[in-house]
């Protein structure tokens, strides 16, 4: 495996390799601090592709000025063995000076990619603003850098992965986007990156959101199709967290829907306190 941080560098050395295996190219992004949840996006990028290429770029478009750019873990030794055990290709390492210009540093300024208000000001974006703009700049950065045929994503970030796909789909990126399932540990929380900020008592009061979304899906099954009631069955089990949102979209258009008649998809976001700040996590659950 080779570890990089040039852009040029990097398209040189995936040009030499496609000579030889003139295969198809996977990428997987991720913002380091690598898991279990990264890894099976590794592992299934690896299985159906000749190059695998994973990036590791804490991305500071994505960040608002309050949010954690500064403390975001980070692990490369450790995420570089977990990559070359995985039979990773490329590992792309960039710093912020080898992916924005000068003038972003200056002015704080770049060109984005915005995808629609209606997209982007709900669920996680509302209280992100321009978190998405970022996100989208940055992967349609490194789908130009790598030229991948496929990229994946985790379900587990469902509003970035369907704004993902809109954006392939808006600006004809000749890209499969691969959706990949929640990785949860044994109790069921789902793996993140961030879970690394939780002490014991937080993780321990985290563990209510995947219970709020796991009780509303057995209701689900029993029959229960409004959102309302399965709203407020999530809210009841989480009374001990600061819930940023609970809602219930529907997986073709991310619009809010009251009576469950397609394919659903349940959100939460909620803060818990560790260590005297507090922590912002996601988690979701298909209806
Ligand atoms: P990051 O949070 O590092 O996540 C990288 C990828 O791993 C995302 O597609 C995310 O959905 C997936 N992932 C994280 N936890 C997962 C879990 N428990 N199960 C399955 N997949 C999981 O998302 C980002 O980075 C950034 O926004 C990025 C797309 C890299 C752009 O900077």
């Amino acid at each position: 495996m080779k570890i990089i941080s040039n852009v040029e560098e990097l398209r040189l050395e995936i040009k030499k390799l496609n000579a030889q295996k003139d295969g198809t190219i996977g990428l997987v992004p991720t913002m380091g601090a690598l898991h279990k949840g990264h890894l099976s996006l590794i592992e299934k990028a690896r299985s159906e592709n000749q190059i695998a290429i994973v990036s590791v770029f804490v991305n500071p478009t994505q960040f608002g000025p309050n949010e954690d750019y500064d403390k975001y873990p980070r692990t490369l030794e450790a995420d570089a063995k977990l990559c070359e055990n995985a039979g990773v290709d490329f590992l792309f390492a960039p710093k912020p000076a080898d992916i924005y210009d000068e003038y972003y540093f200056q002015n704080k300024e770049t060109t984005l990619i915005c995808p629609p208000y209606e997209v982007v000001n709900k669920l996680c974006g509302k209280s992100r603003p321009g978190h998405f703009d970022g996100v989208c700049t940055i992967v349609a950065k490194l789908f130009n850098i790598t030229k991948c045929n496929r990229a994946y994503f985790g379900q587990k970030d469902a509003q970035q992965l369907f704004i993902v796909q809109k954006m392939v789909k808006d600006l004809n990126f000749d890209i499969e986007i691969i959706a990949c399932p929640i990785v949860r540990e044994d109790d069921n929380l789902a793996l993140s990156s961030r879970n690394t900020y939780l002490d014991e008592k937080a993780r321990c009061e985290a563990l209510n959101i995947s219970k709020a979304l796991f009780k509303a899906k057995e209701l689900f099954d029993k029959g229960i199709k409004e959102s309302a009631i399965l709203v407020d069955t999530a809210l009841a089990v989480m009374q001990n967290l600061d819930v940023e949102y609970t809602e219930i979209v529907s997986l073709d258009t991310f619009e809010k829907i009251d009576i469950i008649e397609k394919k659903a998809l349940m959100l939460i976001a909620a803060r818990v306190s560790s260590n005297g700040s507090t922590v912002r996590l996601i988690d979701n659950i298909e209806l």
